[in-house]
């Protein structure tokens, strides 16, 4: 199962990509925004982030205005690769090479159709491993050397 959340500013893709992922790929887990009402990213993207981290979804898609906020702080939560992306090429390189478990879309930078693509890419697309994953190891030995 997919978890999915945004800000005020993500919440119409969000309700629009929520009903488009029902239908195409079963049940998602909506983690918010419920409204428009304002909202602070961080507050939905770092429980998104632990929700993937502890393995209780099977990776989230998380949307603000920019996409940006949303990996900053999704990124901060360790053994959670998040990324923004926004072009389809990208979503397949996300998942691919960096093994992205959240991906980021910007409400502003992105129409629903390219998102529903871009989701799609990233849904079908595997992780290739190999080198990647000696990559990933030094991400994850850095968050170690860094934890208190
Ligand atoms: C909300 O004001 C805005 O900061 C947020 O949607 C996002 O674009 C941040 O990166």
């Amino acid at each position: 199962m997919l978890a999915i959340g945004s800000d005020h500013r993500g919440f119409a893709l969000k309700t629009r990509l929520r009903q488009w992922l029902q239908r195409r790929w079963g049940d998602v887990c909506d983690l918010g925004a419920f409204s428009t009402a304002p909202v602070d990213y961080p507050d939905v993207a770092i429980p998104a982030a632990e929700v993937v981290r502890d393995h209780l979804v099977d990776g989230a898609i998380l949307i603000c205005g920019t996409g940006l906020g949303m990996a900053i702080a999704a990124n901060k939560v360790p053994g959670v690769f998040a990324a923004t992306v926004t072009d389809v090429a990208t979503a397949r390189a996300a998942r691919r090479s960096n093994n992205a478990q959240i991906l980021c879309l910007g409400a502003e930078s992105v129409s629903f159709d390219l998102a529903a693509e871009i989701v799609e890419a990233w849904l079908t697309t595997e992780f290739q491993g190999g080198d990647s994953l000696r990559k990933l190891a030094k991400i994850r030995a850095a968050e170690r050397r860094y934890a208190r």
